[in-house]
């Protein structure tokens, strides 16, 4: 079957359980999640019994909100949310909340969910948004938050979880940009040369590069118990698509969403299930869709995404070094 089959075929007739973990005692964080698909795994985590969950959000009136609503409907104590500042678009934001994480007695879990989809170009702390955003930074804090996860799987004996949220549109990227010779963010901040139709499937498939590369470094050990893990949630109506966009590409993505698309609550359930407590040793490093280890796709299973993912590994390493001295020795 193609893509486009098995796409359908899983948005259509694949069911996705209701989470039924225990995450009692856990701590766990969730970014993005004042909407969403974030938002919805925060709402089964904390109806799931943790002691603690972190509404990691930019806007924190937002996210009190949500973690009012959240409280309201799974009938919970309020001590149990609690709501962090964090833009992605700030490496000095991303610093300051994992120095803050710092402080927490346990550290679970992460899902790293926060991300954006966008076509129009802009330059966010010298590079392309949705490559700052959706890699640099969400890849910055998971490498910060790596060692408390360590810290605290050793003290609790629990293997610590961390998860994050890609699509499977990074088997369609074409990623034209990267036969360009040269450093990778060099070429992807061009503007004139930019393909923005294209960069949120490469912002997805550099995201899975450095999730495999992060994982092989950090292999599931005494002294490193923690599962990384990326995966889809399949196609869900949230507002992702909040760009402005025109005439029929708009037409058939309203079309789509309303006839195949997930609601934001089925599709977290994949969230809570990259992270939950048994989680097994062998989706580690690997690509979950539907729960399962799925293909890392075509521009990964190939002799030149091989070339890619080592590249692009050594380019995002001398970055956060720039970013955070030490960050990627792990
Ligand atoms: N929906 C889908 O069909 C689909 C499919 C595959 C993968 N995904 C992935 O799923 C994840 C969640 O998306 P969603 O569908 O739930 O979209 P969403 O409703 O737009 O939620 C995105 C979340 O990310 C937050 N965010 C965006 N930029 C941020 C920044 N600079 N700093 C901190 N937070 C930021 C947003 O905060 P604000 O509300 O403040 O903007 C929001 O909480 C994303 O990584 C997306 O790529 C979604």
């Amino acid at each position: 079957m193609g893509f486009f089959l098995e796409f359908l075929w899983r948005q259509l007739f694949v069911w996705l359980p209701t989470p039924n973990y225990d995450f009692s005692g856990q701590t766990v964080i969730i970014t993005g999640s004042n909407t969403g698909l974030g938002r919805e795994a925060a709402r089964h985590i904390v109806r799931l019994g943790a002691a603690k969950v972190i509404l990691a959000v930019r806007t924190p009136a937002k996210g009190e909100a949500a973690a009012a609503e959240i409280l309201e409907s799974t009938k919970k104590t309020s001590s149990i949310i609690e709501v962090w500042e964090l833009n992605l678009s700030s490496s000095a934001s991303v610093k300051a909340f994992a120095k803050r994480a710092q402080g927490l007695a346990r550290l679970d879990a992460v899902i790293l969910n926060a991300g954006i989809l966008t076509t129009q170009f802009a330059l966010v702390e010298g590079e392309e948004s949705s490559i700052v955003v959706n890699v640099v930074h969400n890849t910055l804090l998971a490498l910060s938050l790596l060692p408390k996860l360590r810290e605290s799987a050793a003290k609790t004996g629990l293997r610590g979880r961390i998860a994050f949220v890609g699509s499977d549109l990074q088997y369609l990227a074409k990623f034209a940009e990267g036969e360009t010779p040269g450093n990778t963010f060099d070429v992807l901040r061009v503007e004139e040369k930019a393909d923005m139709d294209d960069r949120y499937k490469v912002s997805k498939l550099l995201l899975a590069c450095a999730v495999r590369a992060i994982s092989a470094e950090s292999p599931v050990s005494d002294k490193s118990n923690v599962i990384i893990t990326y995966l889809t949630p399949g196609a869900c109506k949230s507002d992702l698509f909040r760009d402005p966009m025109g005439g029929f590409q708009a037409l058939a993505l309203a079309i789509g969403k309303t006839i195949i698309g997930r609601s934001t609550e089925v599709g977290s359930r994949t969230l809570v299930n990259a992270v939950r407590p048994n989680q097994d040793v062998k989706v580690h490093g690997q690509f979950l869709m539907d729960g399962k280890v799925a293909s890392a796709g075509p521009k990964i299973n190939s002799p030149e995404g091989k070339k890619l993912e080592e590249k692009f590994h050594k380019e995002l390493y001398d970055k956060l070094e720039q970013l955070s001295p030490g960050v990627t020795k792990i």
